[in-house]
């Protein structure tokens, strides 16, 4: 008889998203004629831009003919992609990089959930709490964690982050040896400055830790005083690595295409302490466990790089952001407490009354038709918060203000 990876028994019921889903499904059985508006997950409404749209037609044109045709592309990804990252996403903000530190792939939900592989299972991990769940439960998985105990994963180190720390997480007390961090943050919509992030690469280099930094929504910076990138900060490209996706930058959350950054200079131990580059390790998994992403989306990706593609982008993320103003204003106008909205996607508000997220969520979708994100599916410390995502289009966010404002009993 087969034995199962018992790691898995350890997770709650299911997928965050996947339980949502459900709920919704059985709302619209019980009210098939309610217009349900999502603010749930953040996925982009905006279709792609022409730029991208040309990039991609070109590009299958291509493998129609035979001199142009593509088979198997290289599993980091083709130059020319990597090209245009490293010299428009990097380069102007004086970070250095090589084309063999930058991966492409299918999306930064594999690349955040696979890195893992590549370090020890007798690692401490490090969670901002509240945290993008795909973090958490891919360690869960690897059995890098104890079973899940009064809502918290054991030999896990949650770094609460709430009003009262401002969404700052403290550094640890105790040493651990791999960071999550997400900034601009999911699901708070918080972001940490300059002086933040530099206190973490100094924790890392002096206790030999790694930071994982999810950068999925730099675009939504508004502010010209944050860092766009972990390497930004002197020191980081001996402990990070990097995570940046097209999906909420370019409206690829259904094409796919994302990239990792591991520069080579970022080592990790062996036990019996030989210093050995994680770059080579990451190549070394992807080039067993993966076949590239195809040749029509990185050529797809590529056109977001030309100055139209550059110009359509920015007017795709301002208009995400005039939403993210709308629902912040709209709530803060009856009183609720809103977090966020600022320099990200994503409006994080304390629930009124000291209502439980899960309750919220429940009251916003049977009174006002709404989906939102309950706070506590990210972790303990979203217990009393709850997430809306600005990533709907301008018609249905006025929309579900204009819900909240008036139908929702408070
Ligand atoms: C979210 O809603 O948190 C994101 O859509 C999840 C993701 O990007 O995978």
């Amino acid at each position: 008889m087969a034995l199962l990876n018992e790691n898995y028994l350890k997770l709650p019921g299911s997928y965050l998203f996947a339980e949502i889903a459900k709920r919704v499904t059985n709302f619209k059985a019980e009210f098939p004629e309610a217009n349900i508006i999502r603010l749930g997950i953040g996925d982009v409404t905006k279709p792609l831009t022409p730029a991208v749209i040309d990039g991609l037609h070109k590009a299958v044109d291509e493998m129609a003919n035979p001199e142009t045709f593509r088979g198997y592309g290289p599993e980091q990804g083709y130059n020319f992609l990597i090209e245009k990252i490293i010299a428009t996403d990097y380069t102007p903000r004086g970070v250095k990089l090589e084309v063999d530190e930058v991966f492409v792939s299918d999306g930064s939900k594999s690349d955040v959930g696979n890195i893992q592989e590549i370090f020890g299972v007798n690692n401490r991990v490090a969670i901002t709490d509240p945290v993008y769940p795909v973090y958490l439960d891919t360690n869960v998985m690897a059995g890098r964690t104890g079973d899940f105990i009064n809502g918290m994963f054991e030999n896990v180190t949650y770094l609460p982050c709430n009003a009262e720390n401002k969404f700052i997480p403290a550094l640890p007390t105790e040493k651990v040896d791999l960071i999550y961090l997400c900034v601009p943050n999911n699901p708070t919509g918080t972001t940490l400055s300059r002086t933040e992030l530099k206190k973490w690469v100094d924790y890392a280099k002096a206790n030999g830790s790694i930071i994982l930094f999810d950068a999925a929504y730099e675009a939504y910076i508004q502010d010209p005083e944050l860092p766009h990138s972990i390497y930004e900060i002197e020191g980081a490209n001996e402990v990070a690595i990097e995570f940046r996706s097209f999906s909420k930058t370019a409206g690829f959350t259904g094409t796919r295409c994302a990239f990792t950054v591991v520069p080579k200079t970022v080592m990790a131990l062996t036990a019996a302490g030989e210093s050995h580059p994680l770059n080579k390790l990451w190549n070394r998994r992807q080039t067993t466990k993966f076949n590239g992403t195809p040749y029509i989306i990185q050529k797809g990706a590529e056109a977001i790089y030309t100055p139209e593609g550059q110009a359509e982008i920015k007017t795709v993320v301002s208009y995400y952001m005039d939403n993210a103003r709308i629902i912040k204003e709209g709530l803060e106008s009856i009183g609720l407490e809103t977090f966020g909205g600022e320099n990200a996607p994503y409006i994080w508000l304390k629930t009124p009354n000291g209502m439980d997220s899960w309750e919220f969520f429940d009251k916003l979708l049977n009174e006002a038709h709404i989906v939102g994100t309950p706070g506590t599916g990210f972790g303990p410390s979203g217990q009393g918060y709850f997430r809306l995502t600005a990533f709907g289009n301008k018609e249905n966010t006025l929309e579900a203000v204009e819900r909240i404002k008036t139908r929702l009993s408070l």
